[in-house]
C-alpha cells in the first residue's frame, strides 16, 4: 500500500493512541498461565499483539473479545496443551522470544516460526539461557527461527544478560515461572521493567536489587482486571511531528510513562523541547499521564550508552528530528538497531538520503548534521512499521509531496496511525 503525504502547517489537537505493545504482550502471556479470567482493556490493536493471542489460542487458551478488549481464561501453570500446528509469531520478535520462555516450561514439543523479517532475527540470545535451564531447543542454523522447543523440568539459573534486552530478560523470567527455586537475571543496563511490574500484579514473588531481578518459581498467579496505558513508542511519532512543524500544539491522552520508557521525554526536554505532563497516576503499577507538546527549535545532541538502549525503538523518528535540529544528532552504541525488523541504521539512512538529507552510517550508529532541509521524496518502509511511521513524520516537514511505499507495515504496532495522522496534521496550502 502506498500513502501520499503532504507537508503540514501544524500538528495539533488531542489524540488517543492504542495500548502499549510491550505491556499487552506481557499481560496476555501471563494471563494465559494464571488461574482464572483476566480482562484486558486497551489491548494493543497492532498485528504483533494479535500474533501473541493467536499463539495462546493454539495452546488451548480461550480468548474472548475483539478490537481492544479481551478476556483471557487462564489455564494455570500446568494447563497449556500442545498446539496441533506450528505457532505463528508473524513479524513479532516479542512473541517468539517471550513466549519461548513459557514453551520451555511445557512438557510437550512446540514449533514456532515467523515471517521473512522475523526469520532473519537472532535467537541465540534466548536459546542459550533456555538450554541452560534444561530445555531442548533447535533453531535454523542454530540461530534463526523456526524454533523447536521441547520443554519441561526446568531448573533455575542465575543469568547475566550479554545484551541489554527486555525481551530476553522476560523470556528467562517466564521460563523461571516453571522452575523450582529462584531464577535471577542481571542486566548490563536497565531495560523496560513491564514484566517485573506485571508479574507482581498477578501475584508472583519477585525482587529487584540494583541490576538483578529474582523470581521465585512456581508462583500462584491469579487472573485480574487490567488496563493497558497508551503506547509511548507510538506517541513518539506524534511528539516528534509536533516538535518539527511550526505552530503545532498537541495533547496525547493516557500515555504510559514508565520511567524505563520515558527517557524519550527527558532527552527531548534536555535539548529544548516544550513538553508538559500535567498529572501522573499509577494504573496497575504503571505510570500513566497526558503529554502536552508544542513546536520548539531544538539543539540536537548525542545518544549513546544506556540512553541508546532506553530509546532504541524511538531512534528512527529521532533521526528524522535530528536533521532539523541546530547541531544535528549522533547515535552511538546502537548495533542492536541492525537486528530489528529491518537493519534500521541502513533503512533510516537510506530514507533520509532520499529526501536530500545528509546522513552517515557507522558500524553501530548514525551521524546526521543539523539545519537540513527536507525535500518531498519517495520513501520505502522496507516492511518495517517504525520506518514507515518515522518517514510519514518526515514528510510533514518536507517542501513538497511525499509517497511512502509499504505503508501498511504501520499496522504491526499501530493500525490507526494513518487515520490519527490525517486527523491532527493540517495540510499546508
Ligand atoms: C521490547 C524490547 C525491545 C524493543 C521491542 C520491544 C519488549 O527489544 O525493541 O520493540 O517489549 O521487551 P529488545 O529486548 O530486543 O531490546
Amino acid at each position: 500500500m502506498q500513502k501520499r503525504i503532504l507537508p503540514a502547517s501544524s500538528v495539533s489537537g488531542s489524540i488517543v493512541l492504542p495500548g502499549d505493545k510491550s505491556i499487552s504482550h506481557r499481560y496476555a502471556m501471563i494471563a494465559a498461565v494464571a488461574e482464572g479470567a483476566t480482562r484486558i482493556r486497551n489491548y494493543s490493536t497492532g498485528a504483533d499483539c494479535h500474533s501473541t493471542l493467536g499463539c495462546l489460542r493454539a495452546l488451548g487458551v480461550e480468548v474472548e473479545g475483539q478490537a481492544s478488549e479481551f478476556v483471557i481464561h487462564g489455564k494455570g501453570l500446568d494447563g497449556l496443551r500442545a498446539s496441533t500446528g506450528d505457532l505463528d509469531a508473524g513479524n513479532s520478535g516479542s512473541t517468539i522470544r517471550m513466549l519461548s520462555g513459557i514453551l520451555a516450561g511445557q512438557p510437550f514439543r512446540s514449533r514456532i516460526f515467523g515471517d521473512e523479517s522475523l526469520s532473519r532475527r537472532p535467537m541465540q540470545r534466548i536459546t542459550k539461557p533456555l538450554a541452560e535451564m534444561g530445555a531442548r531447543i533447535r533453531a535454523r542454523q542454530d540461530k534463526y527461527p523456526p524454533l523447536e522447543i521441547e520443554g519441561g523440568d526446568l531448573h533455575p539459573i542465575d543469568y547475566k544478560l550479554p545484551v541489554p534486552s527486555a525481551q530476553v530478560k522476560t523470556c528467562v523470567l517466564f521460563a523461571g515461572l516453571f522452575a523450582d527455586g529462584e531464577t535471577s537475571v542481571t542486566e548490563p543496563v536497565r531495560s523496560r521493567d513491564h514484566t517485573e511490574i506485571a508479574l507482581r500484579e498477578f501475584g508472583a514473588n519477585l525482587t529487584s536489587a540494583r541490576s538483578k531481578i529474582s523470581l521465585a518459581g512456581r508462583p500462584r498467579l491469579r487472573g485480574r482486571e487490567l488496563t493497558v496505558p497508551s503506547d509511548l513508542s507510538s506517541a513518539a511519532f506524534f511528539i516528534v511531528a509536533a516538535l518539527l512543524v511550526p505552530g503545532s500544539r498537541l495533547t496525547i491522552h493516557g500515555a504510559g510513562l514508565n520511567p524505563t520508557r520515558s527517557a524519550l521525554l527527558d532527552f527531548l526536554s534536555g535539548i529544548g523541547a516544550k513538553i508538559r505532563i500535567p498529572q501522573l497516576e499509577s494504573q496497575n503499577g504503571e505510570l500513566v499521564g497526558d503529554i502536552e507538546v508544542e513546536h520548539a527549535p531544538l539543539r540536537g545532541g548525542t545518544i549513546e550508552g544506556g540512553l541508546t538502549a532506553a530509546l532504541i525503538d524511538e531512534i528512527p523518528v529521532l533521526a528524522v528530528l535530528g536533521a532539523a535540529t541546530e547541531e544535528g544528532l549522533t547515535v552511538k552504541d546502537a548495533g542492536e538497531l541492525r537486528v530489528k525488523e529491518t537493519d534500521r541504521i541502513h533503512t533510516v539512512v537510506d530514507n533520509l538520503r532520499r529526501m536530500g538529507v545528509r546522513a552517515d552510517e557507522t558500524a553501530d550508529g548514525i551521524v546526521i548534521p543539523g539545519r537540513q532541509k527536507f525535500h518531498g521524496a519517495a520513501f520505502d518502509s522496507f516492511g518495517d512499521h517504525r520506518v514507515a511511521m518515522a518517514f510519514a513524520v518526515a514528510a510533514l516537514h518536507a517542501d513538497g509531496e511525499s509517497v511512502i511505499e509499504g505503508a501498511e507495515a504501520a499496522s504491526v504496532s499501530f493500525p490507526e496511525f494513518w487515520h490519527t495522522l490525517s486527523r491532527c496534521a493540517q495540510v499546508r496550502n
